[in-house]
């Protein structure tokens, strides 16, 4: 790997779901003060920067994603000054730090959403956002049919008549990116974050700016063009985030949530005068298939190196079922983004654990960059029993209580200890935590799992350093080798190979001159079913 390359084209960007990483000040909700505290720890995990969700004002009516103000952090997580405390210190250790912008929506209590409340129907104040008249003879129905993501009309009717558009919660409504001072806005935010040091953004929605203006219908069946995703003109908007972020010095980058239908629809968002990188969600939402997977990796290389932007893995993040879960079923189910993940059959938890730990050799062997969504790199499960009267995901009240929402994976940290908090609250906290956790963590903690040699924590350890020292690693390409069904193999240069065994039988291992790691014990040169290693030749 060159060593002029940008650092955006190979890092691995660890996911701080900022309520459930660490609680400094003991009042059960993760902040600022206890992401410092452990910036050690990361440091030594060996990941190469930090995503933070969203830790702006917020009413919190859909876990931060709903911004008041962008300019100030929310009190909960701590202040301005910590954030720029943070910021220094993370890039003391060699962390970078990625904050999520939400452009496609503010909170309901944003200046600005108050003001065009505040105001009449047709007034300027109104047209930063998407207000319209109702349907029918007295305007009691919806502008159209558009459906809110987390359930329900896409519309709210105020009570002067005017509909407002949310493409979330009632109480995310959306901004209406035709409209200059919306696009002046988010400039100024960037350039107030960029001129803090943050070395970059993850962009939320970044494929919902732009609305058909005619705001058509969404016609039954297949269509050609979706009327609010997707949209060509969005990528106006980033050809000038791009030269934005250019302004700076130190490579800034901007990754994309972007949901598409094709990867070709997702390469158009990181060609040269775009973004930089964007999610493939592919990966995460393949099955444990090794055809599935191989054709999403060949997909995802192919496209993205027609348009020269390298490659993203995930396999978790705060929006979907914990992959240790996903994966600890028989049978793994396709996940589809238009449903919530139903998992199939029983959990066998060591399953789970076998493949996740198989998976994780396998993402971090991919060229490009790729994400560890924090707790995974403990074996995390999904809590999948939370009581119903702590949910606190709007999806589950908005899909009248059918659909129990992402609580799932949001469970506060384990740290340290036996028992609740486990270290991610101080001894002397005032509140327990946002979300309780299990009473069987007491083994998962990071302190339990550090120096055991067949922990989670340590095959993360390991492989992550290693990644960041093999020359092999990192940004540019793979070369499969022939394989038996169910058994994925890939070299790169040089001199380093992965087997991952999806297979139910033992597989040899190809020639190596010895294991770099595996995911589990190597016997007479056999890889077991459900495990993978990295090999130097
Ligand atoms: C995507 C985020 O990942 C999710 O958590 C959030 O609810 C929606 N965007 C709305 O902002």
């Amino acid at each position: 790997m060159s060593t002029t390359a940008p650092w955006w084209r190979s890092a691995v960007i660890y996911q701080v779901y900022i309520r459930s990483f660490a609680d400094g000040n003991g009042d059960g909700v993760g902040d600022i003060a206890g992401l410092r505290s452990r910036l050690p720890y990361l440091k030594s995990l060996g990941v190469d920067a930090l995503w933070i969700n969203p830790w702006y004002k917020s009413p919190m009516a859909d876990g931060g994603y709903d911004v008041a103000d962008f300019r100030e952090i929310d009190p909960l997580f701590g202040t301005v000054a910590e954030a720029e405390q943070l910021i220094e210190e993370a890039h003391g250790h060699g962390l970078r730090v990625i904050p999520d912008i939400v452009p496609n929506h503010t909170s309901d209590q944003h200046a600005w959403f108050r003001a065009a409340l505040a105001a009449r129907p047709g007034s300027p104040e109104r047209e930063r956002y998407v207000f319209r008249p109702g349907r029918g003879p007295d305007g009691t129905q919806p502008p159209n049919n558009w459906v809110s993501v987390f359930g329900g009309p896409a519309w709210t009717r105020l009570p002067d008549g005017d509909w407002y558009l949310h493409l979330f919660a009632p109480e995310q409504p959306d901004l209406n990116w035709q409209h200059p001072e919306v696009r002046e806005e988010f400039e100024s935010i960037l350039r107030f974050w960029f001129s803090r040091g943050v070395d970059g953004f993850r962009i939320d929605v970044a494929h919902g700016l732009i609305k058909d203006p005619a705001l058509p219908d969404l016609p039954p069946g297949p269509h050609a063009r979706h009327p609010h995703w997707d949209r060509d003109e969005v990528h106006d908007i980033f050809r000038t985030w791009r030269r934005l972020a250019a302004e700076f010095d130190g490579d800034r980058a901007f990754v994309a949530e972007a949901w598409t239908d094709t990867p070709e629809r997702l390469a158009a968002y990181v060609r040269e005068d775009g973004l930089h990188t964007a999610f493939n969600f592919d990966f995460l939402m393949a099955s444990w298939d090794s055809k599935d997977l191989r054709t999403v990796i060949d997909d995802s290389l192919t496209l993205l190196s027609t348009v020269d932007a390298p490659a993203t893995w995930v396999l978790s993040n705060h929006d979907v079922m914990r992959h240790a879960s996903r994966y600890g079923r028989k049978k793994v189910t396709r996940w589809s983004p238009t449903e919530p993940y139903r998992p199939e059959g029983v959990l066998d938890p060591a399953l789970g654990t076998r493949r996740a730990r198989a998976a994780a050799l396998l993402m971090l062997a991919l060229p490009g960059g790729a994400y560890v969504y924090q707790g995974e790199e403990l074996g995390l499960p999904e809590v999948e029993d939370l009581p119903e009267s702590v949910l606190q995901d709007p999806i589950w009240e908005r899909s009248g209580h059918t659909d129990r929402g992402r609580d799932g994976c949001r469970v506060p940290l384990p740290w340290s200890g036996r028992s609740a908090p486990y270290g991610f609250s101080p001894d002397n906290a005032s509140a327990a935590p946002w979300l309780p956790q299990p009473a069987d963590w007491s083994e998962r903690t990071a302190q339990a799992q550090t120096g055991d040699k067949a922990s989670m924590l340590e095959l993360y350890r390991t492989a992550l350093n290693l990644r960041r020292d093999h020359p092999a690693l990192g940004d540019s390409t793979l070369t499969w080798l022939d394989s038996p069904e169910g058994v994925l193999v890939f070299s790169r240069t040089p001199g380093f190979t992965c087997v991952v065994n999806l297979s139910g039988e033992p597989y040899p291992l190809p020639e190596h001159t010895s294991v770099l790691v595996s995911s589990g014990p190597v016997q007479d040169g056999l890889l077991a079913p459900d495990h993978a290693a990295w090999l130097a030749r």
